[in-house]
Formats: C-alpha cells, structure tokens, sequence
C-alpha cells in the first residue's frame, strides 16, 4: 500500500518540504507520496481526522496551525509540550503522536553541518517570536547559555522565562566578543520583507571564528551571513535548520536515517529552479 503523509498549514504552495521528503523517501526505496495540504482553520479537524486512517504515515505541520493541532493529538512528546507546539504528527495505528523537530532540528543542523556541539558554548540569538522558541529552549536542552535580544523586550523576557536558568533576556548584546554562536530568528533579511538589505547584527567587537547562523533561507546568503563571513564569522545559512527539521521528521515516521545530502540538494533545486522572488 502506498502511504500517504503531508504538509498541514494555510498557505502551503510555495513550501519546500514535498520536494526534499519526496526526494528522501524515493531515495529510500519506501513507497510513500508526501503532499501540501492546504488547510484553512475550517478544515482543521476533518484533515486531522483524516490522518488517522491507515493509509496516513503522518504529517508535518506549519503556519497557523502549529498550536491549533495540539487538542487533536493522543500523545504529546515532552518538548512539544514544552515549546507548545507541534511540528510533526505520527500516525500509529489511528493514534496520533505529536513532536517537535524544528529547535531539534537547528541543534542538530549545528552539529552534524558545522561539527559544533552547543554545549557550554555562549548563544546570542535575536527575536524571541515563533521560531525564536524551539530554538532557544533546544540549545538550552543541550547545554548553551543563551541570551535573547529582541525589539520588543517583554518578549525575550517571557521566552526567558520559559527556558528557566539557561537562558536571560538581554536590551542590548553587549561585548559580540563574548559569544560563540549569533543566531537570527527573525525575519530581517527575509526576501519579499523590504528587509533584504537589513541585519540584526552589526558583528562589530565579534570574535573571528564565532559562527552566526540565519533561519532565514531565501535568499540563501542574507545579508546578517555576508556582514558575518565579512567580519570572519563562520556561517550556516536557514535551509539546513529547515532540511535537519524535516530529517528528523523524516526519522519519527521511518525509523531510519533521513537522506540529508538528497534532500539539501532537492531543496537547492527547487529553489534554484524558482529563482530569485519578484
Ligand atoms: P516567527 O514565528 O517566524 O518567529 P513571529 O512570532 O512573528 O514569527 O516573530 C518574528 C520575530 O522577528 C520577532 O522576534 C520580531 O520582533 P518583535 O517581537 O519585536 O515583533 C522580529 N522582527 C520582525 N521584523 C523585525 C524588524 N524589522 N526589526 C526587528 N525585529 C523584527
């Protein structure tokens, strides 16, 4: 039997996800269609009911329903609960089982393209939105300190808050000299924002050998990553978190190794193939 498995949110078209796990899952040899699924809010809960049939694998899950979907799942992984929402959905045998893989996913991506294990190392990470949450609450897991700048500091204050002793609120980086890692979570630089010029960093006073790593992928050289490798930071740009996110998915439903090569050089293509947005 072919299984089924999908990318839930609204919109969901310009995604990358089918094209790098359809290439995982050809790679594999496992018989398995991965689709968007474009659910506006009213549709939620027939496609999550949906998921519960045999032929379901289960699903990914992105902008707006990360949170919405977590009163369908039967049982939730402790860091979904934690970061309060849920990126991926396993379907076993009608139950469905919910994970979180995007602040795994950046820890992971860190370690296995960089060779750089967070633990004991110094993390300064701008915004404290979304994405700000899983990330900061996954390198505190693996032992970072991290300081949390944002434009709206209450923000970073409660995001601190949740991570508890590993993490603090900060109005201002500081001396850049005292961190290893520089992480953008915000959407500056995000192609399509008016932003594309834009860097929440200026590097001056960073240490030479630091690395600073963007979530934003397109473009694929923001210009934090440019003022970065200018100052002599090392750089990891957004498509490994969104790639190491999705293997590790990938992981949840299989059991085995995700692809990561195929899948990074699918998503390359693809966005290779769409060129730059106008
Ligand atoms: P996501 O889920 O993608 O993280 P979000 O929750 O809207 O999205 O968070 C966006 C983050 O980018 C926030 O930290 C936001 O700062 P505020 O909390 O002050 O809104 C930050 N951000 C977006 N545009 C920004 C800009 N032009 N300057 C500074 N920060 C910006």
């Amino acid at each position: 039997m072919t299984r089924t498995a999908g990318l839930i949110g609204h919109p969901v078209a310009h995604s990358l996800s089918p094209v790098f796990q359809n290439a995982a899952f050809q790679h594999c040899g496992l018989d398995v269609v991965y689709t968007a699924w474009d659910t506006p809010a009213a549709r939620l809960r027939t496609r999550m009911q949906r998921l519960r049939s045999a032929e379901m694998l289960g699903a990914n899950v992105t902008i707006p329903h990360k949170q919405a979907v977590m009163p369908h799942i039967d049982e939730l992984g402790d860091f979904s609960r934690r970061v309060g929402a849920v990126n991926t959905i396993v379907n076993r045998e009608g139950r469905l089982f919910g994970f979180n893989t995007d602040g795994p996913g950046f820890v992971q991506s860190l370690k296995d393209e960089r060779n750089f294990d967070p633990r004991g190392a110094n993390v300064l990470v701008f915004g404290a939105g979304g994405a700000a949450r899983g990330i900061v609450l996954a390198l505190v897991d693996a032992g970072a300190a991290v300081s949390i700048a944002n434009r709206t500091p209450s923000r970073a204050e409660d995001l601190a808050h949740t991570a508890g002793a590993g993490a603090r609120a900060v109005r201002q980086p500081g001396d850049l000299a005292a961190y290893d890692v520089l992480v953008n979570t915000t959407s500056i630089g995000m192609e399509g924002t008016g932003t594309e010029d834009q860097s929440p960093s200026d590097f001056l006073g960073a240490r030479p050998g630091a690395f600073a790593v963007d979530i934003v992928y397109a473009p694929e050289r923001t210009t934090f990553l440019r003022d970065a490798e200018a100052a002599g930071l090392r750089t990891l740009g957004g498509l490994a978190m969104l790639v190491y996110q999705g293997a590790l998915a990938f992981t949840h439903w299989t059991g085995i190794h995700a692809p990561v090569e195929v899948m990074f050089d699918a998503a390359r293509n693809e966005l290779a193939r769409r060129g730059p947005a106008r």
